[in-house]
């Protein structure tokens, strides 16, 4: 099969959350298994001169204002990338793809990522270049009119597939620019792009896409209801039978205990002496005492209303007063940046804090740390927790998304059994939050306990191989209805 992706961000070339990671893994493991898949991605500045062998795919004349390119080429990793380059939209100059900085937009995000869509329908159509996919699948509200543009063509065309890693982020804008977004009059409407008077990318991708998924089971279910739906759990419930939840995967070259560069040791389930190296190294690196039986949790995160990192700052005298370290990397909210600036400048030798995005700090808290920690609200899949267990840095997770649905609970039976991987808590309250933590300190003592749990958590197999047959089958159940 020809599978086209179409998303805003790809490992290695942008990154600001999970998005690129599955994006820049999947057709990877799709491809290896047989598959020609291309990711269709914005050119943001830097992002051209990062693919090797380029050549021309296409050319737009009038991409919402301005001409445009695709080219074609390939990352380090072998990712096969379609890059739009569009100077008019996307050569702006500043590290985060959607605004000047993490927390502010751009003003033309809505002609940006509609040129997202708009290339891959075209491309889809076959009217941009030779290569014609069977299947567009589009991800997130960035790529959501791809198949909105698609349906309204009323062609022959590709089947579609929006996949939703984040319901929360929907793409809404004013409908008065509704002509110059290329959308017909008659598609403002409930059964079209409209969502409460404005235009929504992620909605229009939820009424007319061929099918739908999300990236956990549990999630799925979740969104189907009120309380995680965010307005959208009445159309979902109506697509019921054109939902289903696949489990995100990690990528196992990248996250991988064995081989990682960015760690001072490497190690495997049979050498976690070298872990107790890396975590020594690490707490000096921060000024944490090192203390090789302080339990060390960490946080690898966004820092948003999201990941529910309030509770752990509430929990943080208990944490600490039961002995356990806490090291935290993650940028985002002003609140919570004051909140753990000010605990470890209380605490500095038990708490630490690095504001910021760091790629090699998030592979030597993975692999220095015991715990990490994912108190969300709610959670699509996650990824940290399943790298956590790859690294034997056991989860601590809020029982909601595909948390609920990776991490097995340490409870007496679990325990007893030797199928434990890590904790679990709800509802999602400090109170349940700080007594998983104890829990998570009881069995850091009991060595014997421990060993097996970490043991165990590394066992556990989160590569694509699994996930990447279920697309597939997918994939081939939408093109033999066609
Ligand atoms: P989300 O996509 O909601 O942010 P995920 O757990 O799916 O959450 O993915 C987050 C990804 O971003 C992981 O690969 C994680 O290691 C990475 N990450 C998050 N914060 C940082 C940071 N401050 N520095 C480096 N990597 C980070
Ligand atoms: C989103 C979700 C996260 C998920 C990621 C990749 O950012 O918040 O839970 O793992 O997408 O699907």
């Amino acid at each position: 099969m020809k599978i086209l992706f179409a998303a805003s961000e790809a490992q290695p070339l942008v990154k600001t959350g999970g998005l690129a990671d599955v994006v820049g893994a999947l057709p990877r493991a799709l491809a290896a298994l047989g598959h020609d898949v291309k990711v269709l991605l914005p050119a943001y500045p830097g992002v051209l001169d990062r693919l090797r062998t380029r050549t021309m795919h296409s050319n737009l004349t009038d991409l919402f204002g301005g001409p445009a390119k695709v080219e074609a080429g390939r990352t380090d990793t072998g990712l096969d990338v379609l890059a739009i380059d569009a100077p008019h939209l996307y050569a702006k100059q500043s590290a985060h793809p959607y605004g000047p900085s993490a927390s502010v937009d751009w003003e033309d995000n809505h002609l940006r990522f509609a040129a997202l869509g708009w290339v891959a329908s075209a491309i889809g159509r076959g009217t941009a270049g030779a290569w014609v996919p069977d299947i567009v699948h589009a991800h997130d509200w960035q790529a959501g009119l791809a198949p909105a543009y698609l349906a309204l063509a009323e062609e022959m065309r590709p089947r579609t597939i929006i996949t939703v890693h984040n319901l929360a982020f929907q793409g809404l804008f004013d409908r008065k620019h509704l002509a110059k977004l290329r959308l017909p009059e008659s598609a403002f409407a409930v059964e079209g792009v409209e969502f409460h008077g404005q235009i929504g990318f992620l909605k229009a991708a939820l009424h007319y896409a061929d099918h739908i998924t999300t990236v956990s089971p549990t999630y799925a279910r979740e969104i189907q209801t009120p309380e995680f739906g965010a307005g959208l759990d009445g159309l979902l419930r109506h697509r019921s039978g054109q939902l289903d939840g696949i489990l995100n995967g990690i990528d196992r070259d990248e996250w991988n205990p064995e081989r990682d560069r960015y760690l001072p040791a490497m190690y495997g389930a049979h050498s976690l002496a070298k872990k107790a190296h890396n975590k020594a190294v690490l707490q000096e690196a921060l000024g944490l005492a090192v203390e090789p039986r302080a339990p060390l949790f960490c946080v690898i995160s966004r820092l948003s209303h999201q990941k529910g990192l309030d509770l752990l700052l509430t929990a943080l005298p208990a944490l600490r007063a039961a002995g356990a370290q806490l090291a935290v990397l993650g940028s985002g909210d002003a609140e919570l940046t004051v909140g753990f600036s000010a605990a470890a400048k209380a605490a500095p030798t038990r708490v630490a804090f690095r504001s910021g995005w760091d790629e090699s700090l998030s592979h030597r808290f993975q692999g220095g740390s015991d715990f990490i920690v994912v108190p969300s609200r709610f959670e699509p899949c996650g990824l940290t927790q399943l790298c956590g267990l790859r690294y034997g840095t056991v989860p601590v997770v809020a029982r909601v998304g595909g948390l609920a649905d990776t991490v097995i609970d340490a409870n007496e039976a679990a325990l007893a059994d030797g199928v434990a991987t890590g904790f679990q808590f709800a509802p999602q309250s400090t109170d349940a939050l700080q007594n998983a933590l104890l829990r998570a300190v009881a069995v850091y003592a009991r060595s014997d306990a421990w060993l097996q749990m970490q043991g165990r958590a590394m066992s556990r197999n989160f590569g694509w191989e699994r996930s990447a047959l279920r697309y597939v089958a997918l994939y081939e159940g939408l093109l033999a209805r066609r």
